[in-house]
Parts: structure tokens; C-alpha cells; sequence
């Protein structure tokens, strides 16, 4: 019983974190070794959105990271605004062997951007209302947001909310380190774009593990 309340005081500390980034990337395997530590090398591209619950150690308390992660395919892209609310880290990850997946980080930063702010913003057609609507969790407080205008969501509180979230820790991944022969994306290069968006930069392997653990853990603890 004595420890009851020690066990509980974990529960302070839940973040939650997405998974961004092109198809194929290997968004899922990262996810895979880091909370079960495992790879499959034949992995289907996601269906949906997946979440891992996993705790760590900082500082001897205990944090939670509740992780999202799904398609990076565009014809699932209508998912995001719903996705990424709530967030407090992302790790955007492209593949170092494939150079397009370098490319399109600046687009995967915008929608970052752009959907951490939506819910302020007026709807830019009735499809993506529609589908908002469809995605909340019913009596979801927040998706009111969603469907106010402008002039609604002045003097909001709600607003303030909405504008602490775009104090999202979001930490550039480079994959598939393994892939020596086959790299198209320089570490050097990678370290520059993340230096001039101010977001942390790690390349990593799922396949060899390594920094998987570190690319984790630095967005937790810079959160925490
Ligand atoms: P979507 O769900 O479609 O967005 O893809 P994803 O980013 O989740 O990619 P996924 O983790 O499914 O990996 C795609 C492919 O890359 C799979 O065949 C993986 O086995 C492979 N892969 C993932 N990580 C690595 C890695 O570090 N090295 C190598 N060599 N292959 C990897
Ligand atoms: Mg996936």
C-alpha cells in the first residue's frame, strides 16, 4: 500500500509522440525495436494508426510515451489533423538510401506545422471537415476547435491550447545507416537541414538497432 502512491505519480507523465515520414522509411520497424526490439524484414506498409505505450526512465522518474504511428502513403494523408493532435514530439524519418525521402521533409514539416494549428483555423474545404468530424472520439472537448472560425476562436482559451502544442520536439531521423553501399543522403547533409529547421538530427538502423534507442530518448527527455 505504501508504494501506491509512488506508483501512481507515473501516470504524471504521458506523452504523446508521432511517427513521421514517407512510406517505407521504416517508421514501423524503429517502433518495433525500440518497444519490443524487433525487425521484420518484410513488413506491410500500415493500415490506420498504430500506438505503443512505452515507459523510461529519466531523471528516476517514470515517463510514458504513448507513440502513433501510420502510413506515410499520400492516399492516407486525409488521417493527419486527427493524428497529430495532442502531440508533444515527432520523429520525422526518411530513408538515406532513397534520396526522395530526404527531399519531402520540408512538406512533412509543414503539415506538422499546419495541422498542430488547424484546429484554429477555418476548414479549406468540406471534405477535410468532414473527415475531422469522423475521426474525433466522440465528445472529444478539443474538435470544437475545429469547427469554429476564426472570429469564434478569438479571446479562446481553447487557442492558447492549441498554440502550446506547436511546441512540438520533432527530431530528424535518417534510417537504414546499414544500407552502406546504397546511401544517397550524406550525414553532413542531414545535420544541416535539421541545424537550419532547429531540429535535432540522428541516423539510425532498425535493422542493426543502432541508435534507436537515443533517436527515443532524446525527444523524451528534451519534452520531459
Ligand atoms: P509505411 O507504413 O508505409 O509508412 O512504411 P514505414 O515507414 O512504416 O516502413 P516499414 O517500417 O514498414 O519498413 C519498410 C521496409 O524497410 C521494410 O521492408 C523493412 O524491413 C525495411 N527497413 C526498415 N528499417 C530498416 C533499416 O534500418 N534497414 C534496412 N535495411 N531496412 C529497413
Ligand atoms: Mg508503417
Amino acid at each position: 500500500m505504501a508504494n501506491n502512491r509512488d506508483e501512481h505519480q507515473s501516470e504524471d507523465y504521458l506523452f504523446k509522440i508521432v511517427m513521421i515520414g514517407d512510406s517505407a522509411v521504416g517508421k514501423s520497424n524503429l517502433l518495433a525495436r525500440f518497444a519490443r526490439n524487433e525487425f521484420y524484414s518484410n513488413s506491410k506498409s500500415t493500415i490506420g494508426v498504430e500506438f505503443q505505450t512505452q515507459k523510461m526512465l529519466i531523471d528516476e522518474k517514470e515517463i510514458k510515451a504513448q507513440i502513433w504511428d501510420t502510413a506515410g502513403q499520400e492516399r492516407f494523408k486525409a488521417v493527419t489533423s486527427a493524428y497529430y493532435r495532442g502531440a508533444v514530439g515527432a520523429l520525422l524519418v526518411y530513408d538515406i538510401s532513397r534520396r526522395r525521402t530526404f527531399e519531402n521533409i520540408g512538406r512533412w514539416l509543414n503539415e506538422l506545422q499546419s495541422c498542430l494549428s488547424y484546429r484554429t483555423l477555418p476548414f479549406e474545404n468540406p471534405h477535410q471537415k468532414l473527415l475531422a468530424a469522423i475521426l474525433a472520439p466522440a465528445g472529444d472537448e478539443n474538435n470544437k476547435d475545429t469547427m469554429l472560425s476564426n472570429e469564434d476562436t478569438r479571446g479562446n482559451p481553447r487557442l492558447q491550447k492549441a498554440h502550446s502544442d506547436m511546441n512540438v520536439v520533432v527530431i530528424l531521423v535518417g534510417n537504414k545507416t546499414d544500407l552502406k553501399d546504397a546511401r544517397e543522403v550524406d550525414t553532413a547533409e542531414g545535420k544541416a537541414i535539421a541545424e537550419a529547421e532547429g531540429l535535432f538530427f540522428i541516423e539510425t538502423s532498425a535493422l542493426d538497432s543502432s541508435n534507436v534507442t537515443a533517436a527515443f530518448e532524446t525527444v523524451m527527455k528534451e519534452i520531459y
